[in-house]
C-alpha cells in the first residue's frame, strides 16, 4: 500500500500559519494602475524607473501597522514583494542593483523595517521575489548571468534580515522552457535559511502543479484549491491559495470590482476544506498606507474568525466529512466542526456551480464516524437536533437569529 508522507516540521509550521496577508508594494504603487502598468502601457525603462525612483518617498510605510492589522484580521504571516517584475527592490541590495530603495528619497531599508514590524507583532515575515525582470538587460541578453544576479539578490535577503518564514518566487511561467537553475537558487536558501519554506508560483494556468522537489507548497493563484491526494508522493507538500481583493495585486484606483467580506469568508472556508493556506492580497497606496476598504474588510473577516474559534479554527483538519453544496466538516480533536452555508434564503449570491442548499432545515453529512449525537452552534451554544439516516448524519440547522448573519456558520458535533 503506498502511504501518505508526513510533513516536515518546516511544512507543518507553514500549514499552522494557515492565513496570511499578501502585500504588493513597489514603484508601480505610485501610479495606482496595477503592478503590471509598465508592461501594459509599454513604458520604456528610461521613462519608468528614474522618474518613479525620484518620487518614491513611502512616507506612510509603517510595517508595524501592517502587522497589527494582519494580527487583528486573524492572519499569522505576511508575504511582501521584496522585488516585483519591474525590478525595483524594497531592500538594500548591497550594490547589486541601482534600482533599490537606498537610491530613492525614501532611503530606508523597507525590508529591514518589515521584518522588525512583523516580529514585534508575532507575525511571520515571508518574502515574495520576482524571478523575471522587465528592466534588467541580462534577463534577455545573458540569462545565466541574470540568474547569478537573482541568486545573489536572494542571498542578500537570506543573510541580512534574520529568520525568514519563506520565499515566494514568481515569474518562471514567463520562460516556460528555460533552464531556471532552480536547484542552485533553492540551495542558497537551504544553506542560510533552513526553516524557510520555498514556493514558486505556477500561475493561473497551472494551479496545484508540483514542481522542483525542493518546493514546500504548491500554489493556486485565484482558484479554488483542490484537496491534495498525497498518497505515494515522496514528500508532503503543502498548498496555498492566493487571491486579491479586486482584479489587481498592486493598487489600482479605478478597479472597483472588489470582493465582499462574505466572499472572503467563503474562500477562507473553502481553503480550510482543502487544508490549504489562504494568502489574501492588498495593494498598499502610493505612500504605503493600507486603503480604507481593504482595512475594513480584513477587520470584518477577523470578526468572523473571532466568533468561530479564533486560533482554534485553524487547528481543524480535513477528515472526509462531506455535506451537500458547500457544506463540509473538519476534525478538531475529538470534535467535528460542521461548516453550514446559505442559512438564509437570501444569502446565496455566489453561484459555485454545484447544488446548493438554502435556508434553515436538515443538513446531511457523510463520512461521520459512529457515535456523534450532539450538535451546537459555535457562536450561540444553541443545541441542534441530530439523527442518523443510513450513512448520513442529519443536523437540523436553525436559522440565524434576527440581527445576525455570519455567511458561514459553524456547529460543533460531539459524541
Ligand atoms: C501573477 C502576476 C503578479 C502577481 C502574482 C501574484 O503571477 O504576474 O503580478 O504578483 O500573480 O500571485
Amino acid at each position: 500500500m503506498p502511504s501518505v508522507p508526513t510533513p516536515t516540521p518546516r511544512v507543518a509550521a507553514f500549514e499552522r500559519l494557515s492565513y496570511g496577508l499578501f502585500l504588493h508594494f513597489g514603484l508601480y504603487s505610485q501610479l495606482g494602475r496595477g503592478e503590471w502598468v509598465q508592461h501594459a502601457e509599454k513604458i520604456a525603462t528610461e521613462d519608468y524607473l528614474p522618474s518613479l525612483m525620484a518620487t518614491f518617498t513611502a512616507e506612510d510605510f509603517d510595517a508595524r501597522a501592517w502587522a497589527k492589522l494582519a494580527r487583528r484580521a486573524g492572519m499569522r504571516y505576511i508575504t511582501l514583494t521584496t522585488r516585483h517584475h519591474e525590478g525595483f527592490s524594497l531592500y538594500d541590495t548591497r550594490g547589486l542593483s541601482r534600482w533599490d530603495v537606498t537610491h530613492t528619497p525614501c532611503g530606508r531599508d523597507l525590508i529591514a523595517e518589515f521584518v522588525d514590524g512583523c516580529r514585534a507583532e508575532g507575525i511571520r515575515p515571508h518574502f515574495y521575489h520576482t524571478t523575471l525582470d522587465w528592466n534588467e538587460p541580462r534577463f534577455k541578453s545573458d540569462f545565466p548571468a541574470y540568474l547569478a544576479y537573482l541568486r545573489e539578490s536572494v542571498e542578500v535577503l537570506c543573510r541580512h534580515y534574520g529568520e525568514v518564514g519563506g520565499f515566494w518566487f514568481d515569474g518562471n511561467w514567463s520562460k516556460k522552457d528555460a533552464d531556471w537553475e532552480e536547484d542552485a537558487l533553492y540551495a542558497v536558501i537551504r544553506k542560510h535559511q533552513p526553516n524557510a519554506i520555498i514556493v514558486n508560483n505556477t500561475g493561473i494556468e497551472e494551479p496545484g502543479r508540483l514542481g522542483n522537489p525542493e518546493i514546500d507548497a504548491v500554489t493556486f493563484e485565484r482558484g479554488r484549491p483542490e484537496p491534495m491526494d498525497r498518497t505515494g508522493h515522496p514528500r508532503y507538500v503543502a498548498a496555498e491559495m492566493c487571491h486579491t481583493l479586486n482584479y489587481h495585486w498592486g493598487t489600482a484606483a479605478r478597479d472597483l470590482n472588489y470582493l465582499s467580506p462574505a466572499h472572503v469568508i467563503e474562500e477562507l472556508c473553502a481553503c480550510r476544506r482543502a487544508g490549504a493556506n489562504f494568502l489574501l492580497n492588498v495593494g498598499p497606496l502610493a505612500q504605503g498606507g493600507i486603503p480604507e476598504y481593504e482595512g475594513a474588510l480584513l477587520r470584518k473577516v477577523g470578526d468572523w474568525l473571532e466568533v468561530h474559534g479564533g486560533e482554534a479554527f485553524f487547528e481543524a483538519k480535513p477528515c472526509g466529512v462531506q455535506g451537500e453544496g458547500s457544506d463540509f466538516g473538519l476534525r478538531l480533536g475529538e470534535e467535528i466542526l460542521l461548516f453550514v452555508h446559505d442559512l438564509t434564503a437570501t444569502a446565496a449570491t455566489y453561484a459555485s456551480g454545484g447544488p446548493r442548499c438554502q435556508g434553515p432545515g436538515p443538513r446531511r453529512f457523510t463520512g461521520v464516524p459512529g457515535g456523534y449525537r450532539e450538535a451546537r452552534w459555535l457562536d450561540s451554544g444553541e443545541a441542534l437536533a441530530v439523527r442518523r439516516e443510513g450513512e448520513a448524519v442529519v443536523v437540523e440547522a436553525t436559522g440565524y437569529p434576527y440581527g445576525t448573519n455570519t455567511v458561514v456558520r459553524l456547529a460543533k458535533l460531539t459524541r
